[in-house]
């Protein structure tokens, strides 16, 4: 499975992204510093902010009140703003595409 991540200042790179794990924890672990995730995935730092291409929308979990919340007080929300603690990873999201927040840490 594979997830397409760009940095805030980067070029885009295939990350191979297992099963079970969030998109917080796969990025987190692929070593991009960009993403601090300072919260581990509790849902109190908004430190995970990705944008999330259209595409994929649709098959995103749905974004809870809590989440919607957080991201109010994100520098740059847009509309394709989700946090990426949220984001159960799995089959149906391969090829997932994803672009760091430059608002973080
Ligand atoms: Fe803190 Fe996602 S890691 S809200």
């Amino acid at each position: 499975l594979k997830l397409l991540v760009t940095p805030p200042a980067g070029a885009q790179t295939v990350v191979e992204a297992q099963e079970g794990l969030s998109v917080m924890e796969i990025l987190r672990d692929a070593g991009f510093e960009s993403l601090p995730a300072f919260c581990g995935g509790c849902l109190s730092c908004a430190t995970c902010h990705v944008y999330v291409d259209p595409a994929f929308a649709a098959l995103l979990p749905p974004m809870s009140d809590d989440e919607d919340a957080l991201l109010d007080g994100a520098e740059q929300r847009r509309p394709t703003s989700r946090l990426s603690c949220q984001i159960a990873f799995g089959p149906a999201l391969d090829g997932l595409t994803v672009e760091i927040a430059p608002d973080l840490g």
